[in-house]
């Protein structure tokens, strides 16, 4: 990612990470928020606990920050199994995931986030350790070449994507269960940031958790940076108690605004606004006026412009929405374009 962003759904440092996992639901009662998702979850791992086999693989997806490895970890502990974690990106060897792969026991969870940024080599070889556990190794070359078959123990393999569309027909069809993560309600939000603040010994009010929660764009992850922010502010211009008055004064100060948009969600939308006069315009042109990567703009922009229906996705482009000038303050008149929406 090019910069740090208070608002992102990505983790920033090692040491953000430790504080963010240190708030981590560890067992599915703790975790707050996806009931249908949890209640599904819950048949399939009683499921299969109860014939002592390993879960299917499982598939979440959804935009960052909002709970799939938390929930990958929930898994192991409930099944009483490791887990192997890793990520699209960093398997770039067979040889590395031949190697993890025959290390994993019976049941034992192996975590892939960012699944669809795997090489085709890799995914290749993934196919019959997913469907067959077993793995196809290719020993020497040109008219020696033997493939040798090692079998592999019943694992789980756990996918984890920003978008199921960018996944491999194939890949998808490998797994059993998909689970799509959505954006959290304020409401599960305020009992989460209320969760931390006690995890954390940080008094907090009401109407504090309240305002960190609508200003959390519906992302746990968000919701627990943001209270971290004011627990700082709090400890050095207050007594380190959180109210509204304190939460408000150092969130603004973060440049978050009271929607939870940040610098770069109203630069996103101001471009549009002022060099395209609304939209449509492609994503290409955007990244290109923002110097943003188009991965950065759709993965950790957009969705939750579409969510708060600030954005519009059109045949021909993005559109902002008359609510999104209003809440910049802008005099534009938005044309109906209905007849350009995505069917
Ligand atoms: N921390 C981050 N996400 C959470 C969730 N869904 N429930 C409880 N605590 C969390």
């Amino acid at each position: 990612m090019s910069r740090e962003r208070i608002i992102s759904g990505q983790s920033i440092s090692p040491e953000e990470e430790s504080f963010i996992l240190s708030l981590r639901p560890k067992y599915l009662n703790e975790y707050i928020g996806q009931k249908k998702l949890k209640d599904k979850l819950k048949v399939s791992l009683e499921a299969a606990k109860k014939r002592q086999e390993a879960c299917e693989h499982i598939l979440f997806y959804g935009p960052p920050g909002l709970g799939k490895t938390t929930l990958a970890h929930i898994i192991a502990n409930e099944m009483g199994s490791r887990l192997v974690a890793t990520s699209g990106p960093s398997l770039s060897r067979t040889g590395d995931l031949m190697g993890i792969l025959t290390n994993l026991g019976d049941g034992d969870i192996l975590f892939i986030d960012e699944i669809h940024r795997l090489s085709p080599t890799i995914e290749e070889f993934i196919y019959p350790a997913m469907e067959d556990f077993k793995v196809d190794f290719v020993v020497d070359k040109g008219a020696f070449a033997k493939v040798i078959n090692i079998p592999l123990k019943h694992f789980t393999l756990i996918g984890a994507t920003t978008r199921a569309g960018l996944l491999s027909p194939p890949l998808r069809d490998r797994f059993g269960l998909y689970y799509h993560i959505d954006f959290y309600p304020a409401d599960e939000l305020k009992e989460i940031i209320t969760r931390s603040a006690h995890l954390l010994e940080v008094s907090i009010s009401d109407e504090a958790a309240i305002e960190i929660s609508r200003r959390s764009r519906g992302t746990p992850r968000v919701a627990n940076r943001l209270l971290r922010r004011v627990r700082d502010f709090a400890s050095v211009k207050g007594d380190g108690t959180i109210d509204l008055a304190t939460a408000g004064i150092a969130l603004d100060s973060e440049g978050v605004d009271n929607l939870g948009l940040d610098s770069l969600d109203r630069k996103f939308l101001k471009i549009i606004i002022d060099y395209y006069k609304g939209g449509p315009v492609g994503i290409e042109a955007l990244g290109a006026t923002l110097n943003e990567e188009i991965d950065t703009l759709v993965d950790m922009v957009e969705p939750y412009l579409l969510k708060i229906g600030f954005l519009q996705r059109t045949r021909r482009g993005r559109m902002v929405s008359q609510d999104a000038c209003g809440h910049l303050g802008v005099k534009l008149e938005i044309k109906d374009q209905a007849n350009l929406f995505e069917e």
